[in-house]
């Protein structure tokens, strides 16, 4: 059974031990292996966007609600990274730092229950190929939002500051494409 808070304490005390990355791993893997339970605890999601479960300079959980169709260009998180997956599905493209800018460098198609562990190199762009919202647990290992760090134009691939209110403006548009919500019966 999932359960948010002791979600959030798993993680908080595998930073504690001597492989916090290999830790949140585990935790994350475990939470999804049921993804029913988490959607019960966390809600069907209705909306796309960012839900910020915790944050602290240590450690980040999200909730990752990606809209139908929507793709959020390549970033970096310079932090260590897990991502699982409880509804839906998520293709992510990576890409690796070059003389042209950034050059990519292989993709990998995240099912439900699937995990994924990032380094705090990784670049990737996030897509979500279904028609329905898609929806993660994201954990990171430090403070996701005042980290500063990278985001690449997906035309030109020109590097930028990465800015947490375009990324939001990106979920916000693909609401958009949800369709709109039936009255209470
Ligand atoms: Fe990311």
């Amino acid at each position: 059974m999932f359960e948010t808070d002791r979600f959030i304490d798993d993680c908080r005390q595998g930073l504690g031990g001597p492989n916090p990355h290999g830790a949140v791993r585990e935790i994350v893997a475990k939470a999804v292996s049921e993804p029913g339970q988490v959607l019960k605890s966390l809600g069907e999601p209705k909306l796309s966007g960012i839900q910020t479960l915790f944050c602290s300079e240590t450690l980040t959980v999200l909730n990752v609600l990606w809209g139908p169709g929507m793709t959020l260009y390549p970033h970096d998180h310079r932090m260590w990274a897990v991502i699982g997956i409880y509804g839906g599905r998520e293709d992510n493209a990576f890409y690796r730092r070059s003389a042209e800018g950034l050059t990519a460098s292989g993709a990998k198609t995240l099912d439900l229950k699937a995990t994924l562990p990032l380094g705090e190199a990784a670049i990737h762009s996030v897509t979500n190929p279904l028609d329905k919202i898609t929806a993660g647990i994201h954990v990171y290992g430090g403070d996701f939002f005042a980290t500063p760090r990278s985001e690449w134009d997906p035309d030109t691939l020109e590097e930028r500051a990465f800015d947490i209110q375009h990324a939001r403006e990106i979920f916000a548009e693909a609401n958009k494409r949800l369709p709109p919500s039936r009255p209470a019966p």
